[in-house]
């Protein structure tokens, strides 16, 4: 997959620019507040279907505009596509294909398939079982839009049954739960078996990056990663089926329907599931220093690459944010080898830092710069 040009037009702090992509790497360089991140929010948005960072679609249009737009030309099996996103009257936002409308999120992704690499990465190794949750949500939506689709629906159901338990814990009993459980057990189960089978992929590649990039002499923090699938101890790790998952998250919703009623909320299905990630055996979150969190999280990340290279037969377009520097120089000497033939678009302060990346083997830069200054892109 290739990322051929960009166009914003009142995007962020971007009153109008174009940038034109280097099938290598592309480097964003300048000050900080400049709109480096803008224009590769720009690019994930096309990825995600929404932004990455913003809470509202209205952020994203110019302070004192009513609309915003960014189109993105790109390349995937050979053919070269459009995608449009407008937001208009401050806030309502569309997507377009080559021209035409795309009614649904699960249209538009999976189109344009990207892997964000910015500082907060470090957060689905570091944080609560929502970020990992997240993660995998939305890695595997952009490979299945089925996926995408059954969460959405999940969540739904999720609220609808909620209400019913708050309902019923307010005295006022609880019809047609039953019906609920049933519709959020089928759905939980797709969604679980998914996000195991998705789990145990990204494990075998990114136990092998960590093992890369750690492994190398006198770098101490190196060790076996391992990451697995962790739902309700019920099901015992064991994913493969989903008809059996089915009657266990069923059997759950009824045994417990006291309990729930009590809480006012479904307390077992995949919405309480984490990824375990451990070291030689030892939770990473808790025990990991903060150099093997940061490895992890750039293992998971190029897997996350791996797999979606499997399933496409091409690679995704890397993204990284401001986070070279961050990594010391083994890591950095290890991603920036591993990434030849694929397309890579980083940002930085100091454009020396990732230069290094995209030198050939012969020593010869391969790629293009631009210098980002108040929202503007001036190709070097
Ligand atoms: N909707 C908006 N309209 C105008 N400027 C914005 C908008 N949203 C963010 N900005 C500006 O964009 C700048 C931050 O851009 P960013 O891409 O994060 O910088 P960096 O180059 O450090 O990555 C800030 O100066 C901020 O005020
Ligand atoms: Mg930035």
């Amino acid at each position: 997959m290739i990322c051929k040009s960009i166009e914003y037009k009142n995007y962020r702090n971007i009153e109008a620019a174009r940038i034109e992509f280097s099938p290598h790497t592309t480097i964003l360089y300048g000050k900080n507040a400049q709109g480096k991140t803008n224009m590769l929010e720009g690019v994930y948005m096309f990825a995600l279907g929404k932004s990455h960072r913003a809470l509202r679609d209205s952020e994203l249009v110019r302070f004192g505009c009513d609309s915003a737009e960014i189109t993105l030309i790109y390349e995937a099996g050979g053919r070269t596509s459009t995608l449009t996103m407008r937001i208009y009257d401050g806030h309502k936002r569309i997507f377009e294909k080559n021209g035409v409308r795309l009614t649904k999120l699960s249209d538009l992704i999976g189109n344009f398939r990207a892997v964000l690499f910015s500082p907060d990465t470090l957060a689905i190794v570091r944080d609560g079982p929502g970020e990992r949750r997240a993660f995998l949500d939305v890695a595997i939506s952009q490979l299945k839009p089925v996926y995408l689709g059954t969460l959405k629906k999940y969540n739904h159901i999720l609220m609808q049954r909620n209400a019913l338990l708050r309902h019923a814990k307010a005295g006022g009993g609880a019809p047609a739960i039953f019906e609920w459980s049933e519709q959020l057990a089928e759905c939980a189960a797709y969604i679980a078996k998914a996000r195991s089978e998705y789990t145990e992929r990204i494990n075998r590649h990114a136990k092998e990056f960590y093992r890369d990039m750690t492994g190398a002499k006198d770098n101490s923090d190196g060790g076996d990663l391992m990451l697995r699938y962790r739902g309700t101890s019920r099901i015992g790790g064991d994913y493969s089926d989903e008809a059996r998952l089915r009657s266990i998250y069923l059997a759950q919703f009824t045994e417990n329907i006291e309990r729930e009623i009590m809480a006012g909320s479904t307390q077992y299905g995949p919405h309480k599931d984490d990824i375990e990630i451990t070291i030689n055996g030892h939770e990473a979150r808790l025990y990991g220093s903060q150099g093997q969190k940061r490895s992890i999280a750039v293992a998971m990340k190029l897997a996350e690459g791996e797999v979606s290279r499997e399933e496409s037969g091409e690679y995704p377009v890397f993204l990284f944010d401001d986070v070279l520097s961050e990594l010391d120089y083994i890591r950095r000497r290890y991603v920036t080898s591993g990434i030849k033939g694929r397309q890579v678009i980083v940002t930085a302060c100091d454009p020396a830092t990732c230069r290094r990346m995209s030198q050939s083997q012969d020593g010869i830069y391969q790629g293009y710069s631009y210098y980002v200054k108040g929202g503007t892109a001036i190709r070097k």
